[in-house]
């Protein structure tokens, strides 16, 4: 732990109560209030309920959860939705705001008996914070070190028993001692195109849209398997609808509006496209190496790598080789480009190892 002095910095603690997370998009009136209102994440949610059912009983504190899984997929929804449930206070903090362990120390000290401290993107927490965290996760309990030096002494604090809720899109950046104190782990998957119309129709009737039923497919078909983007697209599309015709929602509305911000068939974007594009035209096909792409794109391969190609390699649109970034014949078909073997009759797309 770090030998400096830590004492809680003055001011208010930070604020309990179910509350919006801070920083989020502007969908607040779209986010599940209970976890009966969320849509899919069955076998999660079975889990959850049987851990919370127990807790209840014992009328002890709900054992850590940890999240993971990619961004937009009900990670926050469900650090709300538990709190409410149990009728407890929750605190919001997250990882990259925590950067000593002074930052968590007003978190700690606010924490009511069963309360829930929620931590969003947890595996950017500092070492130093993440230890911290260790006695105060297994033993309610931290150990802060007061002066420096030969006068420094260790101050024992013991904490009201708490819930901790982690959230991580890189579990595996997480390290094995903290990933071993949550009790439950839960990993949340895409959703399906029948769970996302769901989600759709009871969006569109929240907001007091008149959507028909080819229309919330057709959002759904577009959402990447992701409930935050497909509130996003709907929220879009009735904007559209609204200032084009007379605020109605169908197929054509749906085609229209989602054809002007670049969104093509399978939910890919305009930098989807350009990297693909950039892929089969600059290089082929591929293989290309990741730099090389970059550089052509002129983006940093960052961001290619965390926000491009994930929903590519799942569409089965990108191979990721140790040779590099191939297309695959499904892309050339989407871009509707000619595969160079057969432009040339030679250059075989994948040559063999
Ligand atoms: N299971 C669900 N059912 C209905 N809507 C959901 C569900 N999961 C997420 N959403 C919607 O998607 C949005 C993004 O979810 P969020 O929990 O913020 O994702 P994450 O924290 O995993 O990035 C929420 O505001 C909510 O409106
Ligand atoms: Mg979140």
């Amino acid at each position: 732990m770090a030998r400096e002095s830590i004492m809680p910095p003055p001011g208010d603690p930070p604020p309990g109560g179910p509350s919006e997370p801070p920083g989020d998009e502007n969908d607040g009136a779209l986010r599940p209030k209970r976890i009966a209102d969320m849509v899919g994440q069955k076998d999660v949610i079975a889990v959850l309920r049987i851990a919370m059912d127990a807790a209840s009983k014992r009328e002890e504190p709900l054992g850590h959860i940890l999240f993971d899984g990619p961004p937009g997929l009900g990670k926050t929804t469900f650090a709300t939705c538990i709190p409410r449930e149990m009728g407890v206070n929750v605190q919001m903090a997250s990882g990259p705001s925590l950067k000593a362990p002074k930052d968590i120390l007003p978190y700690l000290t606010n924490l009511e008996y069963r309360s829930v401290l929620f931590v969003d993107e947890i595996h950017r927490m500092p070492k130093a914070v993440e230890e911290y965290l260790y006695t105060a996760m297994e033993d309610f309990r931290i150990d802060i070190v007061l002066g420096e030096g030969v006068s420094a002494r260790t101050l024992n604090l013991q904490l009201k028993p708490f819930t901790l809720i982690g959230a991580t899109t890189r579990a595996g950046m997480l390290s094995g001692p903290l990933r071993d104190r949550f009790q439950i782990r839960e990993h949340l998957g895409f959703y399906s195109l029948a769970e996302l119309t769901e989600i759709i129709h009871r969006n569109a009737k929240k907001m007091d849209v008149a959507i028909d039923a080819r229309a919330a497919s057709e959002i759904s078909r577009r959402s990447r398997g992701t409930p935050r983007i497909a509130n996003n697209r709907l929220l879009w599309i009735r904007d559209y609808a609204m200032s084009k015709s007379d605020g109605k929602v169908d197929v054509n509305i749906v085609n229209q509006a989602l054809e002007m911000t670049g969104i093509d068939q399978l939910g890919l974007d305009r930098q989807d496209r350009r990297y693909l594009e950039t892929l089969i035209r600059v290089f082929g096909g591929g293989p290309a190496g990741i730099e090389a792409i970059a550089h052509t794109m002129n983006v940093s391969s960052d961001t290619l790598v965390d926000e491009v190609e994930p929903f590519l390699l799942r569409s089965e649109l990108l191979i990721r080789s140790t040779r590099g970034r191939c297309a695959t014949p499904k892309a050339f078909e989407h871009l509707k480009l000619t595969p160079p073997s057969e432009k040339a009759g030679e250059l075989p797309l994948f040559p063999e190892e």
